[in-house]
């Protein structure tokens, strides 16, 4: 009987201790707080609708306008956001997208272009400081963050619409990457972008400056960080203006 006894203990010993370390675990996880920039887009895309997925990378049309875009979306979560995700996202229908995402989405939208995400081969931290400072570092050291992939069949494009956040006063050196790898020569280049104070912050004639050979377009499309949510009338007009 006492063996018996016994035999039941050590089985409730064992599943009380593998409950235990299954909490850990999950527990382990959330605390480090850092997930890449592919994890956060992966698991955005699936959480929500066939549309995030399907403009991810979509450049299957024949059309002859491309929207480019760099993001980098804090968090993939809606709820219990920081302040500093709360600052790199819009949250649309429920689906999270980081700001210059979003307005990408909108100008694909309305001018049926085909549409390109600039991705790092090494995916960045969403972690703010984490980020904030490797930023500064590739700043300084006037780096070339290697793409995960280039755009195909560029020729395909007359128009190519380019878009990304202010990073230090500047683009992210990723986008000098890109200009570094497409010759645009004889395209119409339109910038737009998102910040948190800087405008465009002179970027537009350092994109002249690296596609001599394009035509690049003045009056291109910057908005605000607290302002993009509601930005969608705002980006229409513009395109209005420019003929879409
Ligand atoms: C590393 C880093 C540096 C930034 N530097 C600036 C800056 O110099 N000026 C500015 O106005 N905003 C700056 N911001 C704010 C972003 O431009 C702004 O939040 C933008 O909308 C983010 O867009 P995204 O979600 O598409 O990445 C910075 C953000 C990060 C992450």
């Amino acid at each position: 009987m006492k063996k018996i006894t016994a035999l039941f203990l050590s089985i409730i010993l064992v599943f009380s201790l593998a409950a235990c370390s299954g909490e850990q675990s999950t527990g382990d996880n959330s605390d480090a707080g850092i997930n890449t920039a592919s994890e956060s887009t992966d698991a955005s895309s699936s959480n929500t609708s066939r549309t995030s997925s399907q403009k991810e990378n979509n450049t299957d049309t024949d059309s002859n306008i491309l929207v480019v875009y760099f993001s980098m979306p804090e968090t993939n979560k809606a709820d219990n956001m920081t302040t500093e995700e709360d600052n790199s996202v819009v949250v649309i229908d429920g689906e999270v997208l980081g700001n210059t995402q979003y307005v990408a989405y909108v100008i694909q939208e309305n001018t049926g272009a085909n549409i390109f995400r600039i991705e790092p081969q090494t995916p960045y931290t969403t972690n703010h400081q984490e980020l904030t400072s490797i930023a500064k570092q590739e700043q300084n050291n006037n780096a070339r963050p290697r793409l995960k992939e280039n755009v195909k069949n560029l020729d395909q494009y007359d128009t190519i619409f380019i878009g990304y956040p202010i990073w230090w006063g500047d683009m992210p050196m990723i986008l000098y990457s890109f200009f570094d790898d497409n010759d645009l020569s004889g395209k119409k280049v339109i910038p737009f972008n998102t910040h948190g104070g800087s405008g465009f912050a002179n970027t537009i004639s350092k994109i002249a400056e690296l596609e001599p050979n394009a035509q690049v377009n003045e009056n291109g499309y910057s908005v605000s960080r607290d302002d993009v949510q509601e930005a969608e009338p705002d980006i229409k007009e513009w395109l209005k203006g420019l003929g879409y």
